[in-house]
């Protein structure tokens, strides 16, 4: 039985609570302010608004921080003099938060994960990436390395400043496909078809690409080029993406989060 504490439960830490929680040997519990209600009553599960209304915390395997990061000081102070168990692993998917920082935070526990995973968590096709502190033991690595595993794919970094780069590219790549999704269904909008069913074809031209390219064994390039024959329709609309420079604006993207993350890890 593995006994898990979330300290804060809004999209992200629900999208791993739905998943965990269906593994048997996984109790629950969680501390969020306004959401402890709902939570309660969904999953009936202990959920308490705050810290100090929980009993024992030496109980907890697995500490999961995930909370915002603008939050994280005022919140770790309610936990910094808790006597955690010995073996008891913190796992943080603050987005900037490093380390030795959190280790400052709640002194008494030191084996400490930071994981960056992304919000398809919600359904089990999440990326996670993984940085241990230099003491956490492999039981509580392997631990949750499963975890992550059920809620998508995981890779393990060797650099914690590496986390970086994939909160840039992973953590907040599903916003940048959201956005770009809606600005191609404004764009549809403009050319006459009414709007759900353009909703609907831009999804499913998604859905199918995805499925093509994972299933083929060309690279993107390639398989652009296929399509976008010499003449053609698809030549004329990525002339379009060229002329205005769409690699430069997603290289300026993935650039200025990175930016972004490394502030927030400096503060
Ligand atoms: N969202 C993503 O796609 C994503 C991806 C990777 C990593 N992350 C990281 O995950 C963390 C959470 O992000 P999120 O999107 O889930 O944010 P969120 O929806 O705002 O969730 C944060 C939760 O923390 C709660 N909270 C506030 N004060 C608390 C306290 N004293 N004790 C316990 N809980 C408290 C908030 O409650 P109230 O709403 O009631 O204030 C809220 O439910 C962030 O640090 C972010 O960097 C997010």
């Amino acid at each position: 039985m593995k006994n898990i504490l979330f300290i804060g439960c809004g999209h992200m830490g629900s999208a791993l609570l739905s998943a965990w929680i269906k593994e048997k040997n996984n109790k629950i519990t969680v501390v969020d302010p306004l959401k402890y209600k709902h939570i309660k009553k969904k999953y009936k599960i202990d959920a308490f608004e705050s810290a100090n209304l929980i009993q024992n915390v030496n109980i907890f395997d697995i500490v999961v921080l995930a909370v915002t990061p603008q939050l994280v000081d005022k919140v770790l102070e309610k936990y910094k003099l808790l006597r955690f168990k010995k073996t008891c692993v913190i796992v943080s998917i603050i987005a900037g938060k490093k380390i030795n920082i959190l280790k400052k935070a709640i002194p008494n526990v030191s084996q400490m994960i930071r994981v960056m995973p992304n919000m398809p968590a919600l359904v089990g096709e999440s990326v996670s990436f993984l940085v241990p502190s230099r003491n956490t033991s492999n039981k509580n690595k392997n631990n949750i390395y499963k975890l992550f595993s059920q809620v998508g794919i995981v890779f393990w970094l060797k650099k914690e400043e590496e986390i970086d780069i994939a909160t840039a590219i992973s953590g907040s790549g599903p916003g940048y496909i959201f956005y770009l999704i809606n600005a191609l269904e404004e764009a549809a909008n403009e050319l006459g078809l009414n709007k759900k069913i353009n909703q609907r074809i831009i999804l499913q031209t998604l859905i199918g690409s995805l499925k093509l390219i994972q299933h083929s064994k060309k690279s993107s390039k390639k398989l652009a080029n296929e399509i976008a024959i010499k003449g053609g329709t698809t030549e004329a609309g990525i002339k379009v993406l060229k002329k205005n420079n769409i690699n430069k604006i997603l290289s300026q993207t993935l650039k200025s989060a990175y930016k972004k993350a490394i502030f927030l890890s400096k503060k």
